[in-house]
């Protein structure tokens, strides 16, 4: 039987939802499944390199540079002044531009993969912003909404991102994530290009409304604030075109019962909070189907909110 060597360690990153509706940037929880998942080897190459992608179809790119997983590994390296050569496995276990949090599972994967062989030299705070780096990398944007959940765990607010400062929210008892990837892509680079750079006043005292409901909803395991404070007036109005049957899934979602419905991330990628996880079943199977009757495939999951975050995977005897 084989066991993993100490040069070598698994991670599973978990996905995320972010914005939560009203919060673009400042909300992200993550999920269960799916996730990603790094298998890191050191070696004595002196160089990083992606070994292998499977699960991507062949679209992500393997130069270390342009791979958000060797990129982040490789700035960790530059940052603690190591030249370590390291071989990186990339088991991409969901469906890029998802909204999902995809390339952010891979950042996330790989740097808690490369700071534990490297022995934990910074914590995963420490982590943080070179996982954002890798979101510029991978979409033009430094945000932490997907990074930050997937590293930590649980429901982060990003409080300010100059440093980043991330606040963990309580996470309701009872609350149930339902989540529907409608097969389109939309990479995140244009669903961010398509937003508004201005706002009337009037607008943003709505979303800051909402914004404080939903922590207040939050702390107080208040699930009918949550639901009304998930209302996003900004945002999802513009990016919904691009979901097919957006508005039809939201009534189909609200009419069976859901806490509330919006876009993961920058989509396609929909969610529901529910209040148990028969209702989170009931209500994928609904969406699927409507999404079926349309000829669009779909993958569905449900969760509760992950309070782990990337965690290391125990010793296998397949490697
Ligand atoms: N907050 C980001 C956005 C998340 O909505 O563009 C991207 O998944």
């Amino acid at each position: 039987m084989k066991q993993h060597m100490k040069n070598t360690v698994t991670v599973f990153a978990p996905a995320s939802v972010s914005n939560i509706n009203c919060g673009f940037d400042i909300f992200g929880f993550a999920l269960d499944e799916p996730g990603d998942e790094i298998v890191m080897t050191l070696n004595d190459s002196g160089k990083v390199t992606i070994d292998a992608i499977t699960g991507d179809e062949g679209l992500l790119p393997k130069d270390t540079e342009k791979n958000t997983a060797s990129a982040v590994v490789q700035l960790y390296l530059n940052q603690l002044g190591l030249q370590q050569g390291v071989g990186i496995v990339l088991h991409k276990k969901m469906p890029l531009n998802s909204g999902l949090g995809s390339s952010a599972a891979s950042s996330v994967a790989a740097l808690v993969a490369i700071n534990t062989l490297m022995g934990n030299r910074l914590t995963r705070r420490e982590l943080l912003p070179l996982a954002m780096e890798g979101e510029r990398l991978a979409c033009g944007n430094a945000h932490a909404d997907n990074v930050a959940p997937s590293l930590f765990g649980g429901l982060v607010l990003l409080r300010g991102y100059n440093p980043p400062d991330t606040v963990q929210l309580p996470v309701p008892e009872n609350l149930w994530c339902g989540v529907v990837h409608p097969d389109v892509s939309i990479p995140t680079r244009e669903a961010r290009q398509m937003l508004p750079t201005m706002i009337p006043l009037r607008d943003a005292v709505t979303q800051w409304g909402n914004v404080a409901g939903l922590v207040a909803g939050f702390y107080q395991n208040d699930l009918e604030l949550i639901g009304r404070s998930m209302q996003d007036i900004i945002i999802e109005p513009v990016r919904a075109g691009r979901i097919p049957h957006f508005y039809a899934m939201r009534d189909l979602a609200m009419k069976a019962g859901a806490v509330g419905f919006g876009i993961s991330g920058s989509g396609p990628t929909v969610f529901t909070f529910c209040e148990s996880e028969k209702q989170a079943q009931l209500i994928n199977e609904q969406l699927s189907s409507l999404l079926n009757e349309h000829a669009i495939t779909n993958q569905c999951y449900v969760s509760k909110i992950n309070q782990q975050g990337a965690r290391i995977e125990p010793l296998t005897s397949d490697l």
